[in-house]
């Protein structure tokens, strides 16, 4: 079946495997990429794609509602998959204004766009979706009421080998909304907008909120890429407060995976959480980066333990993230693929064999801007 698709955000760290995923997969799909190129952005995560004949970049603002209202129009847009976003939690602190202005209003441009395109066609809204990617950190933050790990109730195939949970609660997806920072007040707000437009409107709509994403392609702010190439240039390792807080990872590809299971497969106006029963306290899963850079590195064992340095704690740090992802699981059939421990190795790797990449972002500014937020304790 033809169609076209517009993804949002797809030169950013998930968008770029979503769109090459699409683009791979459905040669009978033309898939618009529509990006700004902020500082996250970068058109070389796409070169393998870039030349495909089902695939076309747009460099533009989703805030811009003239130009998304022009594009739907122009592409003959039926399907949304909305990634864009502003996506650093530290960024939101130092500055809220531009999370409230891409996250909230950038999702609203968008979805009123898509509702005004979709109701100038006779079929309106039948056959249509706007799928909008969010967060677990809507939800806020559970307890850490077992820091030293239980043996988890829940287990996939991304969990790891020491599958531990940091507590008794995990999030549902009735779970209820509590955001703390900026950044995921604004998604929470861009996810409310995106439920209003189902309710009000009718509008066929999608909301999944997933943990923490790693892999390839990931903007070297975030904790995994950074301590990586920290590492390769013997750089401090700043861990925020007493590196106990809990995140749960999923690699990217099987975020990727779930998005495409759920774009066709899942249900108009249901929520899925996506995540892979895979908790981590940040300390421990820095140790397993250390252990596993300096191994490929040939560097001896414990080499690059001194580099680790502890900072002031980020404000408002959630203390621990975990996804009860069983209604994904049950209802669409879907499992991740790839447990830690490979997923980890397979990250590192690549960040090593792709300084290249790295070199390209390193050479901005980007490291200066935290450096007032962050000092040694
Ligand atoms: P990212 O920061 O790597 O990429 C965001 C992309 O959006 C960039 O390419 C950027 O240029 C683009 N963008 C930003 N503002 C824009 C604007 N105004 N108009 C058009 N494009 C704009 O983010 P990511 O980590 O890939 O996250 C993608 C989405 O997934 C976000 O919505 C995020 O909230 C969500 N999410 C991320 C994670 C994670 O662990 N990274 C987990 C769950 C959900
Ligand atoms: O849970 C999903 C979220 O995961 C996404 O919605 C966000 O877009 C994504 O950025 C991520 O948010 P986190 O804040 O959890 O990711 P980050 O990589 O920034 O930090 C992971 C943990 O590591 C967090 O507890 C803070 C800590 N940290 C982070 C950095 C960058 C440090 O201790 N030191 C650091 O230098």
């Amino acid at each position: 079946m033809k169609r076209n698709i517009l993804i949002t955000g797809g030169a950013g760290f998930i968008g770029s495997h979503v769109v090459r995923l699409f683009v791979n997969k459905y040669p009978d799909y033309h898939i618009v990429n529509l990006d700004k190129l902020t500082y996250a952005g970068n058109l070389a995560n796409l070169k393998d794609i870039e030349d495909r004949p089902n695939y076309t970049f747009i460099k533009a603002d989703i805030v811009d509602f003239e130009a998304m209202r022009r594009i739907m129009d122009e592409h003959g847009i039926d399907g949304i998959i909305h990634l864009a976003a502003e996506s650093h939690v530290d960024r939101s602190i130092k500055d809220p204004f531009t999370f409230a202005r891409t996250n909230v209003m950038g999702t609203l441009s968008l979805l009123q766009a898509a509702k005004e395109y979709w109701e100038t066609l006779p079929e309106k809204y039948d056959g249509k979706r706007f799928y909008h990617i969010s967060t677990d950190e809507v939800y806020g933050a559970l307890e850490l009421t077992n820091p030293e790990g239980i043996e988890s109730p829940f287990t996939t195939a991304a969990s790891s080998e020491h599958h531990h949970a940091y507590g008794t609660e995990f999030f549902l997806e009735t779970t209820k909304y509590n955001p703390h920072s900026p950044y995921s007040a604004s998604k929470a707000s861009s996810d409310h907008f995106v439920r209003a437009y189902h309710d009000t409107y009718g509008m066929p709509t999608i909301v999944t909120n997933c943990s923490n994403n790693y892999g390839p392609y990931q903007f070297p702010e975030k904790l995994i890429p950074l301590f990586i190439n920290n590492i390769r240039h013997r750089k401090p390792l700043p861990v925020y407060g007493k590196g106990e807080n809990v995140r749960d990872w999923l690699y990217v590809e099987d975020h990727a995976r779930a998005i495409d299971l759920i774009f066709h497969k899942g249900t108009i106006a249901e929520t899925y959480n996506i995540g892979g029963f895979n908790e981590w306290k940040n300390i421990d899963i820095i140790k397993v980066i250390i252990k596993t850079v300096d191994r490929l590195l040939g560097n001896p064992e414990g080499y690059s333990d001194e580099l680790i340095t502890y900072v002031t704690d980020r404000l408002g740090h959630d203390m621990r993230y975990a996804i009860d992802s069983r209604k994904l699981q049950k209802e669409l059939g879907w499992e991740p693929s790839l447990q830690f421990e490979e997923g980890i190795e397979r990250t590192v790797r690549w960040y090593l064999d792709h300084q290249d990449w790295m070199d390209n972002i390193s050479s901005g500014d980007y490291e200066r801007y935290y450096e007032e937020m962050y000092k040694e304790r």
